[in-house]
């Protein structure tokens, strides 16, 4: 990558994240270069995290390194402490920073006052380790992402982002279903239809589920209530009633689509009882994938 930190997909060229995708690949099946032997990295978490910070511990040690996991109450980032004197606290002890925040702003403040690497595991705006996990999984299922379309059914929040962002850059079609009111901040969309524009693939938006997964290749969704959303958590029941995806709403796709989900899984709010144990599900590749795209973002920022 051309810049020393990974803080959102809308950072990167179309080809950086297509190497990216091959990367993990290559990592998933083949040797793991030891290019944190000898670092330490930093994880801080202001939200809590079970996949995100599992295989980032397990892919810092496969990849030679060992972390130090601070949580929103050891550090108070921006609160017991500006995220500034945070980072040049840590600049002076670890080689890495990998990072969970509310507000994407505070990852800015971190990159611009640490040497090193920072690594956006999830912020309001953007999930990017997602993204690269999932295209990753898209390709295994679906093959080239120039034949892929892939409808997001449900919020307009950091997985649809990273993820329109991502497949709007590799020529995937992206087609979202979401209330008016729930839509991607423009910037965002804006960005993604762009890069759709420039790889003639498609990038729409509908109000209607049913709409959007007509002729997809792969169902997407995600929590109506994102960490930090949880004082409007009725609200946003209400007005996403419409947009569950079940057995019913994956008939209406592609035959052969899968149905993707980046977990936790709410049943019976954003997906029926059964759609995690559907036969068309493939969220635990999902989850196992999140490993090998994040060895390939680490392998390529500390590998030189
Ligand atoms: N959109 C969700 C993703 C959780 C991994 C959230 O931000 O809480």
């Amino acid at each position: 990558m051309r810049g020393k930190d990974f803080l959102a997909i809308g950072d990167l060229e179309s080809e950086e994240i297509g190497m990216l995708v091959e990367r993990a690949a290559a990592l998933k099946h083949g040797e793991r270069p030891q290019v944190l032997a000898g670092k330490v990295l930093a994880l801080i978490f202001e939200k809590p995290s079970l996949r995100t910070r599992v295989s980032f511990e397990v892919g810092i040690r496969q990849l030679g390194g060992q972390c130090v996991y601070l949580s929103k109450d050891d550090i108070g980032l921006g609160t017991r402490e500006p995220a500034e004197d945070v980072a040049r606290v840590l600049d002076r002890w670890v080689d890495g920073i990998v990072a969970r925040v509310f507000s994407h702003r505070s990852l800015e403040i971190l990159a611009e006052r640490f040497r090193a690497p920072v690594i956006n595991a999830l912020s309001d705006l953007e999930h990017p380790c997602q993204a690269v996990g999932d295209l990753l999984t898209i390709s295994e299922h679906k093959g080239a992402f120039d034949d892929v379309r892939v409808a997001w059914v449900g919020d307009g929040n950091n997985v649809s982002g990273s993820l329109a962002l991502a497949c709007a850059s590799v020529g995937a079609g992206f087609v979202m279903a979401t209330p008016e009111g729930y839509r991607l901040p423009s910037p965002v969309w804006d960005e993604a239809s762009r890069r759709a524009a420039r790889n003639e693939s498609v990038m729409e938006w509908t109000a209607s589920p049913s709409e959007a997964v007509q002729g997809a290749d792969v169902v997407y969704t995600d929590t109506w209530v994102s960490m930090g959303d949880e004082a409007e958590a009725d609200e946003r029941k209400a007005a996403f009633a419409e947009y569950q995806v079940n057995a019913a709403l994956m008939d209406k796709a592609k035959a052969g689509a899968v149905f993707m989900h980046d977990m936790p899984a709410y049943r019976g709010n954003e997906i029926s009882e059964g759609m995690i144990d559907d036969a068309r599900s493939v969220v635990f590749d999902q989850a196992e994938n999140r490993l090998h795209g994040q060895n390939a973002v680490m392998v390529d920022l500390f590998g030189g």
